[in-house]
């Protein structure tokens, strides 16, 4: 390994909504040579051949696998620092990523008050207070009111006897100090002090602007969207578009088409950290790169779609998501074909599609926050009538539909050349929701 890539590990904690964590160790595993190569080019390794190698020793080395630790709620890894940080604009299903800056036994608050004093912030911090979080569980120091303050306490003191640099503070009136967070947990007695290396939640991405009712969480439906590749095996070299028939806000449509890039279109907060400065302008020439290129690599290419229909019923829905599929453009992916109709599914007929596969993945009202129409006896019956609709208008080969869970879908009466595949429960606001997959023979 070249000198320069040489970068002390830390573990990583990477935050994903529950039920979510396999699915996001399996983005990590496809985008794996991709982290890799990202992280190269930032440590600047010189030549072509070389670099190569690099990835490929480094790859045996890893075994990227059996390094992960699947909790509930989250990812353990341990990485070189900068690769950790490199996740944030590469991964799409985690919520943030925390990296751990120290851990040591601690049983009263003296001890917590000298650890976190003695800490060397300025490698992280620019002379801002960050926000604080604590939670503490079988542990004696349990108040996580007092944990916050001693914690503050400390800082400030830190700051006396190592007083930021002018410039630093005028740095600091720059940064929006909500999205500079450090988490102090407690578990049986150990205090683990990690830094949020995200800032705003991952799944804001800053692409979509435009909001409509009910919309779902970006990182969920990519989630869902991986998911619901495990049930794709397509011959090779065949085509396929997705459907989304009640597109909304168009999530599903813009992460499956945003899948494989790297989001440099928002900040991050470890690029704030003084001790990443000296990798800021490589930092600067990644971001001029839109897509991860290794587009001959099989698993991320699997995941590719060659065509999009998205389809909603609501005229304001309809101006404002075109909005959002334009938003694409300024990302230089215009040339993602993107396909927006104005229609009541249960009124179009066959609509006759390329001949590509056809992948729908809906999200319908839930009949909880947008009322479900009246036509419809009861929410089976809706949910009933709408695959059967989809099957009869765009001939599918794959379907994934949520359905909240207090609908019974062994109830859906459906053709008999329809299998379900898969139920994936999950949580998203505070509803209990089913991700039915549901394959058409
Ligand atoms: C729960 S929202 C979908 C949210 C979407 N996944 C997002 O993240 O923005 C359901 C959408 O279905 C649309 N819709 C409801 N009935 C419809 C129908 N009969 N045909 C087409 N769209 C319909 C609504 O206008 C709404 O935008």
């Amino acid at each position: 390994m070249n000198n320069s890539t040489k970068n002390s590990t830390e573990n990583f904690f990477i935050i994903v909504p529950p039920s979510f964590e396999e699915l996001a160790l399996k983005e990590i595993t496809f985008k794996w040579p991709l982290i890799i190569d990202l992280f190269s080019r930032l440590n600047n390794l010189p030549n072509e051949s070389e670099y190569v190698e690099n990835i490929k020793t480094m790859e045996k080395q890893i075994q990227i696998e059996k390094q992960i630790e699947q909790i509930y709620g989250g990812l353990l890894i341990s990485l070189p620092e900068n690769m950790g940080y490199l996740l944030n604009p590469i991964l799409k299903i985690p919520t943030r990523i925390l990296m751990r800056l120290t851990s040591f036994k601690c049983r009263d608050f003296p001890k917590l008050y000298n650890k976190i004093r003695k800490f060397p912030w300025n490698k992280y911090l620019k002379g801002q207070l960050p926000s604080i979080e604590a939670s503490a569980e079988k542990s004696r120091l349990h108040h996580t009111g007092r944990i916050i303050e001693t914690t503050k306490e400390a800082i400030l003191n830190y700051y006396q006897g190592q007083p930021p640099s002018k410039k630093s503070l005028e740095e600091v009136k720059e940064i929006n100090i909500e999205n500079f967070s450090i988490y102090i947990r407690f578990e049986n007695d150990i205090c683990t002090v990690s830094i949020d290396t995200s800032g705003e939640a991952l799944y804001k991405r800053s692409y979509k602007k435009f909001v409509n009712e009910a919309p779902l969480r970006e990182n969920l439906a990519s989630g869902l969207l991986l998911k619901l590749n495990e049930f794709i095996d397509f011959p090779e070299g065949e085509g396929k578009m997705l459907i989304d028939p009640m597109t909304g806000s168009g999530t599903f449509i813009i992460e499956a088409a945003l899948f494989n890039t790297l989001n440099f279109t928002r900040e991050y907060s470890f690029t704030l950290f003084p001790c990443f400065k000296k990798y800021i302008s490589n930092y600067q020439t990644l971001q001029t790169l839109q897509t991860l290129h290794s587009s001959a690599d099989d698993q991320l290419h699997h995941l590719q779609y060659q065509k999009y229909l998205a389809i909603d019923i609501d005229d304001k829905t309809i101006t404002s998501t075109s909005k959002n599929f334009e938003l694409l453009k300024s990302l230089n992916l215009n040339s993602i074909p993107i396909k927006l109709i104005k229609a009541d599914v249960f009124e179009m007929s066959y609509v006759n599609l390329e001949p590509l596969k056809k992948v729908i993945i809906v999200n319908p009202p839930y009949g909880i926050r947008i009322k479900l129409e009246l036509k419809f006896k009861n929410k089976v019956n809706f949910f009933q009538k709408l695959i059967t609709t989809l099957l009869d208008n765009f001939k599918p080969n794959i379907i994934g539909i949520i359905v909240p869970r207090d609908i019974s879908y062994k109830q859906f009466k459906l053709p008999t050349n329809i299998l379900s595949l898969s139920v994936f429960p999950f949580i998203h606001g505070g509803l209990k929701l089913n991700f039915i997959i549901y394959k058409v023979i």
